[in-house]
């Protein structure tokens, strides 16, 4: 059984009370608690390193899973961020971006990454990682669609034109493959490669590569909410505990076809949406036309009263 409540026939409407005060479209890693409470019931993990922290809904949950320190790494936290970090007394806030924070951090047991989600910052992130932390669980966020194989840039960038494929501010869709401003778009917060695929493109590219560098570690691909990887040494799972726990999320086909289903209807949403504000635009021009009009027809109606009162007049 799940920690849902669908309800009974006395209460008949549980469900769809959950469902509305939901986020439309999930994509905290929060969602991934019991992912996490596997990794921690097979692993000693005391120190964890959160790169890419948002509004810090998940920071808290390494802490609860017993955590002793958790490192959440985000160069432009929130105030919400920093009310989280100030509540839990295992939380520590660092603003340097990553890569380059990873070496002045203590080596971690669960590195969880999530932040800027392209082929540069990922590759060097999963380098650094792999070869100082080989006990180390890795966990990661934007496997697949939008960013498996397309790089988001957080902007303002500080990475290199050449680590930079050209970019746009339109964003992916499901309902085709070029960029559209219906899509999945930044709003300033990032802007995203003009094409997908190819080389030195996206995280899971980034993940193949460093894989191909150090075949001594295994990759498990969670199908749901934009898709979560973990990554971990196969000498450190020699019973393949971890590797069978995961098992029932990783075998998933009801999961990936969810998400399918998921980000199809979601980017449905995100277009009508747009469309919207376009007939919203359109009836804003019409009001405006109308009030002008108005405002003609008043100043033409005064000059006629003046006539007719010189007219009367005279
Ligand atoms: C998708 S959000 C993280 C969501 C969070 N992990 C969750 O699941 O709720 C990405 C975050 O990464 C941060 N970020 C962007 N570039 C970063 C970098 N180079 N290092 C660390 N964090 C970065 C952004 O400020 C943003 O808050």
């Amino acid at each position: 059984m799940t920690d849902f409540d669908f309800g009974t026939r006395e209460d008949p409407h549980a469900q769809t009370r959950a469902a509305r005060n939901a986020p439309v479209l999930l994509h905290s890693m929060s969602v991934f608690r019991e992912i996490f409470e596997l990794i921690f019931a097979r692993r000693k993990i005391r120190t964890v390193v959160e790169i890419g922290v948002e509004s810090g809904q998940v920071s808290g949950i390494y802490a609860e899973l017993g955590a002793s320190e958790v490192y959440c790494v985000d160069p432009a936290p929130t105030e919400r961020v920093r009310k989280t970090v100030e509540a839990h007394d295992a939380l520590r806030l660092v603003t340097v971006p990553s890569p380059e924070v990873l070496p002045q951090l203590p080596v971690a047991d669960l590195y969880v990454l999530d932040g800027d989600h392209n082929y540069a910052v990922v590759e060097k992130e999963l380098a650094w990682i792999l070869e100082h932390a080989p006990d180390a669980v890795v966990a990661m966020h934007d496997v697949l669609w939008p960013w498996g194989r397309r790089d988001l840039y957080y902007e303002p960038s500080a990475l290199a034109e050449s680590d930079r494929h050209p970019v746009s501010e339109d964003g992916p869709t499901v309902w085709h493959d070029d960029l559209t401003p219906a899509g999945f778009v930044g709003l300033g917060a990032f802007t995203v490669a003009e094409h997908a695929g190819g080389e030195r493109n996206g995280v899971l590219t980034a993940v193949e590569d460093a894989l191909a560098a150090h075949p001594e570690w295994r990759f498990e691909l969670v199908p749901a909410v934009f898709g979560m990887g973990i990554l971990y040494r196969t000498d450190r799972d020699t019973d393949e505990g971890l590797q069978r726990a995961l098992r029932p999320f990783t075998s998933s086909n009801l999961l990936a076809a969810l998400e399918n289903n998921r980000i199809a209807l979601y980017t449905r949403v995100l277009q009508m949406q747009f469309e919207a504000a376009g007939q919203a635009g359109h009836l804003d021009h019409l009001a405006e036309t109308v009030a002008a009009q108005k405002r003609e027809i008043d100043r033409l109606t005064a000059e006629l009263h003046r006539a007719w009162a010189v007219l009367r007049s005279s």
